[in-house]
């Protein structure tokens, strides 16, 4: 039961009035967006109801066009069609364009127009936990698609330094490069995984775990695993929700740091699809109470 007698439990009512959103992607049974979007409609009175389809890799465009058909009314897109999706939509936002990854889209009248709520969810989440972008000094982990959206917040938003470490420099390079590049600036460095050894010892920065490693089943694997590394480190922000603690951000704590999950991230971006669907804003209690949900669905106590 809500504080204002509203009452999440109810049974949700499928009737001919019912709006249909979803999630496109492969595999996507262990999703947590329903969870998020069922939730906020509940909780709203919404009449509108969220599905999770495992689409094919060759069935992407034929998912898209098909929603469209059957008057969905939204759908995020995951792992692994974020970028493929772009080329069957009628328009793009400009911070989707510029990240070149799309995970929610918005019907229009001709078609969707896609939209990257990852990026929002990040900033929204450290927002949420107090955590200061503009004039930080950064260091992002990775330099893949969840890294992308990484770098572009941080610059966006004003960071003084970004560099990223990756396994495969070359990859860094051509993140920082473009970052530079669309935002006019040279605050972005590209290093080895390895190339913190060559920053200042005794500064603290803020780190963004965005590589694959650490994710379930692989608990005890992280990216860097020398303490020197998490000794300059004042916060660590791991994007990977399952497990919520991770060897990362056990690392992070046992430096000394502050540590966070990627669930809030997660709570974000479908919070922020939410209101785009909806042409609604999701107060912070609700939001904080969707995040209940989550946790509890997650089995997480803290
Ligand atoms: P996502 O979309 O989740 O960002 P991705 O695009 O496949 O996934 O990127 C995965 C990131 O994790 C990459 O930065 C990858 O490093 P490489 O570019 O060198 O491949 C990083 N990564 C994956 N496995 C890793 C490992 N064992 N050690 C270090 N980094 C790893």
């Amino acid at each position: 039961m809500a504080k204002d007698g509203r009452d999440v439990e109810k049974m949700q009512q499928i009737d001919g009035r019912t709006r249909l959103c979803g999630l496109i992607g492969n595999p996507v049974e262990h999703t947590m967006s329903p969870v998020i979007h069922n939730t906020l409609a509940k909780m709203e009175g919404r009449n509108l109801a969220y599905v999770p389809f495992l689409v094919e890799k060759d069935q992407v465009r034929k998912a898209v066009e098909g929603a469209f058909a059957l008057d969905v009314l939204g759908l995020n897109v995951t792992v692994p069609y974020k970028s493929e999706v772009m080329e069957y939509l009628v328009g793009i936002d400009g911070m989707a364009e510029k990240i070149g990854a799309v995970n929610t889209l918005v019907r229009t009248e001709h078609g969707y127009k896609g939209y990257n709520t990852d990026l929002m969810g990040l900033y929204r989440a450290m927002c949420s936990e107090g955590i200061r972008i503009e004039g930080e000094e950064i260091l992002i982990l990775g330099a893949g698609g969840a890294a992308r959206a990484a770098v572009f917040l941080c610059v966006s938003k004003g960071a003084a330094k970004v560099y990223i470490l990756n396994r495969t420099v070359e990859k860094a390079q051509a993140v920082a490069e473009e970052a530079n590049r669309i935002f006019g600036t040279e605050c972005v460095e590209a290093m080895p995984i390895d190339g913190y050894q060559r920053l200042p010892e005794g500064k603290k920065y803020l780190a963004v775990q965005a590589t694959s490693v650490g994710l379930f089943p692989n608990v005890e694997e992280a990216a860097i695993l020398d303490r020197a590394f998490y000794e300059r480190v004042h916060t660590g922000f791991d994007l990977v929700y399952r497990p919520s603690s991770t060897k990362f951000m056990r690392m992070v704590k046992d430096a000394g740091g502050k540590a966070y999950h990627g669930l809030k991230m997660l709570l974000y971006q479908g919070i922020a699809a939410y209101e785009l669907w909806n042409s609604v804003s999701v107060s912070e209690e609700d939001a904080l109470m969707v995040y209940g949900r989550m946790k509890e669905a997650m089995g997480i106590e803290e």
